[in-house]
């Protein structure tokens, strides 16, 4: 069985992420998308509200299982007795940090494998920062994360979160 975690902040999950979602589900039997509880960022949505929201948007995705993990991701992976982490690429200027990250978990785990997808050209400026300002400031974001997503982020916004 070919396992894959696909990691992230998903804070929110964007059109980009469910679209990387959906290709990397053809690839494998199971795909894990793995959200972090990244203790450097303040997240605007919690970890129970970002799984959740993968959860809902994935729903149409019988091959794809959300859950959440600390510490770090090659710990995590060993435990999902995993070697494939699949990550979007975006332009130039995700790809240092990406060919740092997936130097740094081969280094501490050198059976595990990073696996890019590059983005779809429509998602190619999208990021969960952008649209967390668009929404913030009152913008639509309905072309730019799916209706639930969107939803939530009216909710939040409505708040005053
Ligand atoms: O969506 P992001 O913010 O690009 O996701 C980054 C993430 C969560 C995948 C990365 O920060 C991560 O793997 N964090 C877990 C801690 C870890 O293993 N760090 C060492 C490798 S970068």
């Amino acid at each position: 069985m070919k396992r894959a975690v696909y990691p992230g902040s998903f804070d929110p999950p964007t059109n980009g992420h469910l679209d990387i979602i959906e290709r990397a589900a053809k690839l494998f039997d199971e795909l894990i998308v793995a959200a972090a509880i990244n203790y450097e960022k303040e997240p605007l949505f919690n970890q129970e509200e970002r799984v959740e929201m993968l959860k809902e948007i994935t729903r149409h995705l019988p091959q794809v299982k959300v859950d959440s993990f600390s510490g770090l991701l090659v710990n995590y992976l060993k435990k999902k007795d995993c070697h494939i982490i699949v990550k979007g690429l975006r332009a130039l200027s995700d790809f240092e940090n990406e060919f740092q990250m997936a130097l740094i978990n081969s280094k501490l785990w050198k059976e595990v494998e990073t696996v890019f997808l590059i983005t779809s050209a429509e998602n190619s400026f999208l990021s969960s920062r952008i649209v967390k300002e668009v929404a913030s400031l009152g913008g639509s974001v309905g072309d730019l994360v799916p209706k639930y997503v969107e939803k939530k982020l009216q909710d939040k916004f409505k708040k005053g979160g």
